[in-house]
Parts: C-alpha cells; structure tokens; sequence
C-alpha cells in the first residue's frame, strides 16, 4: 500500500514506531497516536484509568510531551449501566488531569462489546525524537515496569489471583510514563519504545531488526512481577503470548541455563507497560539513580553489542 507523505512527515507509516510526527515549523512537531481496547480489568474507574496511561505512553515513548486528547467509546447500551460508562471515562479524564492533558472531545459508537481508548496529539522538538530505530553499539537498556501483566490479568480471569496481586497489577497498569519520561529527557537515549503488546522481545525485536547490532539481555535483572513465573507454570499465558513467540522466536537465542517458563514472560504481552530506554553507557547508573529519586523503578536488563550471532541473546 502507498500513502501519501510529505517533508513535513518526520516518523510515518514507512516504519513501525509508537506514534507518528509530523513538524509544523524548525521548533515544533506534533506527535500523535491512537489506541483503544476491550477490558483488562472489571472495575471500569480503574479501567478508565489504565485506557488512558496506555494512550498517552507512545506519546512519552517518543519523547514527547501529550496535550490533548480525544475519547474513542464503544459501548453496549442495551446490556450495560450508564453508570460503568460514567466512572469509565471520569477514569480516564482523572488521569488525563494528572498528565496535565486537555480533553477536547470524542466519539462514541454503540456495539455489542465495550470498548475504550483515546488519540492523543503531543508536542514534541523535531531533532529531540526517540524511534525505535537509534540504537549505538554499547547502550544499556533500561525498564522501567516489571514484566508479566498478560500472565496476571489471566490469573485474574481465571480466579487465581490474590487480591493483593490484582490492585498490584491494577495499580501498575494505570501508571503514568510520565515521570520516566521526563527523566530520560536529560540523558543521551539512543532510542526508547514503551512494551505493550509484542512483550519485551517482540518490541526489542523490532528496534533491532534491520540493523547490524544485537541486544544481550541479563536475565537474573529482568524485573518480573511477583507470582508472574508461578502462573506461567501453572499454563495461565495469554494467547497473544503463543503469536509473539512464534513470529520472533528465530530472532532469540536462550541460555540453556534459564528457565524454560522465562521466554513466556519476556514474550508475555503488557497492557501499559514500560519503557524500554536505550541509554549511553556512561550515563546507565545515573538514569537509574535519577529513576528512583523520581518514584519510578527500573532495572539495567542488558546491552546493546555489535556482531551479535543473535538479533538478541537472554543469557
Ligand atoms: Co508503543
Ligand atoms: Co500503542
Ligand atoms: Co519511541
């Protein structure tokens, strides 16, 4: 397919990244995307609130900061309360309110199966954007949110979560980027994607894909959610999971020492998850001090090599 494109057109549909820019003059561009899904959670306030950290996050991603938003609302009129529509969206506007995003309007459809999500435009600086595609030999990798969400969220399904592992997993899928975001603007990223639904590898998979660098992840750093290997075990994964594995197995190779329940995390697919951020080697322990002083958990999981055997090696 062939779409039309411009000059002004800075990150398009040509290659896959987390939102689109386009430049409105040599200090600004804007940066927009859009996202929506069915429910990962029952309590429609919280989902609300996850809906909208997960659209604003390819903002952030990108490195850019999100300013207005749009509703996007499918919803079954004649089976559900007005009620789960009204604390969905006040969800959803809570937490725009604390990314200091307006609301400007939205659209709302009816249909058999709820659905909720919103486009987001942000501004951003046209020489300052992060792609998925800028990794330099030596950059360690950074993640901010632990891994396992889509392992959880079927435990949950299932009944076999506890209460205190769902407001956990609840909790961190409404988490803003913001703040990791904001820290990383002051440290020289090569190049940063947030993981949702490709999991760790599949989004890894795409920054490496195409150029001549590997990644070597450190599997013992990898933060996981607790309980999220233990329902692994126990064949609680996701479907979206089987795909990520399939399509990009042949790009990863795995230490033979590892758990053989450990690709089915870092395949796992996240609802909202981190960001994956590629920094300069003599700046990793600074960013991730600098994480923490700012309220937000990462870890160091690996780092970027030259003549890899392996687009990524987990060892
Ligand atoms: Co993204
Ligand atoms: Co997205
Ligand atoms: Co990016």
């Amino acid at each position: 397919m062939e779409f039309p494109t411009n000059a002004d057109v800075l990150v398009g549909l040509s290659r896959a990244d987390d939102a689109g820019v386009y430049r409105i003059n040599a200090e600004l561009a804007l940066v927009q995307t859009v996202d929506f899904f069915t429910p990962v959670v029952d309590d429609p306030y919280w989902f609300g609130q996850i809906a909208a950290a997960n659209a604003l996050s390819d903002i952030y991603a990108m490195g850019g900061i999100p300013k207005t938003a749009m509703n996007l609302v499918c919803f079954p009129v004649k089976k559900m309360e007005m009620n789960i529509l009204r604390a969905m969206i006040q969800g959803g506007l809570d937490k725009l309110t604390e990314a200091e995003v307006v609301l400007l309007g939205g659209h709302s459809v009816e249909d058999p199966e709820l659905k909720y999500g919103m486009a987001v435009t942000g501004f951003i600086h046209p020489e300052k954007i992060l792609t998925k595609n800028g990794l330099r030999p030596g950059d360690i990798l950074i993640l901010t949110k632990p891994l396992g969400t889509g392992i959880i969220n079927t435990a949950i399904k299932a009944g076999l979560a506890s209460q205190e592992t769902t407001e956990r997993v609840t909790r961190q899928m409404a988490a803003l980027n913001r703040n990791a975001a904001d820290v990383m603007a002051a440290f020289s990223i090569g190049a940063c994607t947030d993981i949702t639904g490709f999991g760790l590898l599949g989004h890894l998979a795409e920054m490496t894909a195409g150029i001549n660098l590997g990644a070597r992840l450190w599997a013992r750093t990898i933060p996981i959610l607790p309980e999220a290997l233990e329902f692994a075990a126990m064949g609680l994964i996701p479907g979206g999971a089987y795909k990520n594995k399939e399509f990009r197995e042949s790009m990863v190779s795995f230490s033979s020492s590892l758990s053989p329940l450990l690709p089915e995390v870092l395949f796992d697919p996240q609802t909202s998850g981190g960001l994956l951020m590629a920094v300069a080697p003599g700046q990793a322990e600074d960013l991730l001090q600098a994480l923490k002083q700012n309220g937000v958990s990462g870890a160091l999981i690996g780092e970027v090599v030259r003549n890899a055997q392996y687009p990524i090696i987990v060892e």
